[in-house]
């Protein structure tokens, strides 16, 4: 939940790893600091609150030191305080550390070292590990590396820690168990952080750090080993991300920015699948054709946001391949024991591929010898690599906090992810397959439309802004984004929002409705329209203030309407593309309009890795 960065090299290193800490600061935000080894001491500084404060703290510190570590905190144990921030250091500040995850047997780790004479300065679970270090590094006679992977295999629970010493002016360490830990490597210098958009201004040429495994770092090399100090082959990869795309790019918000994108989102994500042989190639699927043929049932697991898309994905698949399809939360997925065996398929959708719940979900639908395919934004991620085969949505780094453009994709994903199960189970043809493919090849263009449209949504958002209670309601693939709706609202605006099957609102939450109240209803139409008009009348009937989604072609819902919001015809399974953007919209717009940080929401970060 916290963003990390080292550095060592020929740069300073408080720029490099503040300028990392900046891209990292959507993992966490209540606190942040840093190292750097300078003149032979290791000069901390650490600061309650946005990356703003610690900036401010720094700000005229001559520090030349080419050697750093940092840390953008979501905080666990212990309140955001100076205090807690990170980095913590041992007994004599000869080393300093920053950690990522929690430490479950810290109460045992911290009893320990106090009655071993350390003391103690923080309430965090990491400095008990700081201190730990400090043992084993006497115990190792001084080789760094070696007293981090000691203490490692003493640690239960998740981590990354990153640690630098004032002995050793040319070695920065990462270690990592469950939580993302990445390798830049450059020329003369090297990077680690949570994610590669902390170095891809530096170098694009990155090593994925996997489970259990310690990284040493120098200006010359990189060298990775296992717990038992055996050296291992890291696995690396060229990240081609435009720089430009972790830049707000003209924007006040990431967000915005990130809407925006969303046409180009989709249109790489689903961009050349039809091979020469006019079949539909996945070729990342790595699931050969016979085994996909043997599956009976498939499940999808996500969390938040990307539940929404795997509850699409089952319209999909259920449309398409007439295979049963289930979503369940990965949060609830593996403590109700689901039947699943060699014959089951599980997906898995994660943007950030590091989300605890997915990941845990993931480990044990592979325990039941389910096949697992996750989907995800995150090359490397722990999720893509636990997975039997991956499938990347290419929508570019996000940083807002609350998903939109990886959301687009990932529906994208669900679609082409049905029809290959589709093409290959023999359930479509190849004619069909092919038509489905053209129309989602028409749907960028549709989403580019969609978005100039939108100063009406902006200009009803700001009406709205008032408002405490929003309801949306929707029915079969409308119903998943009525929940985006809401979800979007709530996280954004703080501001009490539902999301309902229309269908269901007479079964009591029609009681919430009194004169003015605000309902979304995405109405674009498909087979249960008319039943949907009823329930839009229903509501207007009780004095709800009614904004419709309505495609271009429809007037049914229309004479029921306070405001229509419009929106271009397409195919009905695939309209959540297009319904999603005015929701995105509505949401960003009026938490703005109550003066929030639509970046950065409270109390979120990005990549939820605590269960
Ligand atoms: C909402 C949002 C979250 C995430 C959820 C899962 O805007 O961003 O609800 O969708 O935390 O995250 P991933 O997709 O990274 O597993």
């Amino acid at each position: 939940m916290c963003g990390i960065v080292g550095y060592v090299g020929e740069q300073p290193a408080l720029d490099v790893v503040m300028q990392g800490l900046r891209r990292l600061e959507y993992r966490g935000y209540d606190s942040a600091g840093v190292a750097v080894l300078d003149n032979g001491e290791l000069a901390v500084e650490r600061r309650a609150g946005k990356l703003a404060n610690l900036d401010a703290a720094i700000a005229g510190h001559e520090l030349p030191g080419t050697l750093g570590i940092g840390h953008t905190r979501w905080a666990t144990h212990g309140a955001p305080t100076d205090q807690n921030a990170h980095p913590h250091t041992d007994c004599s500040g000869a080393l300093a550390i920053v950690h990522n995850g929690t430490i479950e047997n810290f109460a045992e780790l911290r009893d320990g070292v106090e009655s071993r004479g350390h003391t103690l300065r923080s309430e965090t679970d990491t400095e008990a590990v700081a201190h730990l270090i400090e043992e084993r590094y006497v115990d190792t006679d001084g080789d760094l590396a070696a007293a981090v992977r000691a203490v490692c295999r003493e640690l239960e629970g998740s981590f990354v820690l990153v640690v630098a010493h004032r002995d050793h002016p040319d070695l920065v360490i990462g270690a990592r168990r469950n939580l993302p830990l990445v390798v830049g490597e450059g020329d003369g210098e090297n990077f680690l952080a949570s994610d590669v958009t902390a170095f891809i201004n530096h170098t694009r040429e990155a090593r994925a750090i996997d489970q259990d495994q310690v990284v040493e770092l120098r200006r010359g090399g990189v060298r990775v080993t296992d717990l038992d100090g055996v050296e291992v082959d890291g696995e690396t990869f060229h990240v081609d991300w435009d720089t430009a795309a972790a830049e707000k790019g003209g924007y006040d918000y990431f967000m915005l920015k990130e809407i925006q994108e969303q046409p180009e989102a989709v249109r790489e994500t689903i961009g050349g699948r039809i091979g020469a042989d006019g079949r539909l190639h996945l070729d990342e699927l790595a699931i050969s054709d016979e085994d996909i043929r043997g599956f009976d049932k498939v499940f999808i697991v996500a969390c938040g946001s990307s539940y929404h898309s795997a509850l699409i994905g089952k319209y999909a698949i259920e449309r398409w391949c007439r295979l049963p399809c289930e979503v369940e939360m990965a949060s609830e997925f593996r403590y109700r024991d689901p039947v699943l065996d060699r014959n089951t398929l599980v997906v898995a959708i994660s943007q950030s591929g590091e989300t605890a719940d997915t990941l845990e979900a993931v480990r044990h639908a592979r325990q039941q010898r389910a096949w697992v395919l996750a989907i995800t934004n995150t090359i490397g991620s722990s999720i893509a690599r636990e997975s039997d085969a991956a499938f990347y949505t290419r929508g570019g780094p996000e940083i807002a906090v609350a998903s939109t453009k990886a959301v687009m994709a990932q529906l994208a994903a669900v679609y082409l992810v049905g029809l290959y199960l589709a093409q290959v189970t023999g359930n479509r043809d190849l004619d069909e397959v092919r038509a489905h493919y053209r129309d989602l090849v028409t749907i960028p263009d549709l989403i580019a439309e969609v978005l100039t449209r939108m100063d009406p949504v902006r200009k009803l958002a700001r009406e709205l802004a008032g408002e405490e209670r929003v309801l949306f309601l929707g029915r079969h693939v409308g119903y998943p984004m009525a929940l985006e709706g809401a979800l979007k609202l709530k996280e954004l605006a703080y501001v009490s929002a539902e999301g309902m099957p229309a269908g269901e609102i007479k079964h009591g939450p029609i009681a919430l409705i009194d004169k003015g109240t605000p309902v979304v209803v995405i109405a674009t139409r498909h087979a249960l329209q008319p039943k949907l008009v009823t329930n839009v009348q229903e509501i207007r009937a009780r004095g709800a203030r009614t904004i419709v989604l309505a495609t271009d072609s429809d007037e049914s819902a229309t004479p029921y309407a306070d405001h229509v919001i419009r929106l271009p015809d397409t195919k009905s399974l695939l309209s959540p593309m297009l319904t999603l953007v005015p929701l995105q919209i509505l949401a960003a717009e009026f938490a703005m309009a109550r003066g929030l940080d639509v970046d950065q929401p409270r109390n979120l970060a990005k990549s939820v890795t605590v269960e």
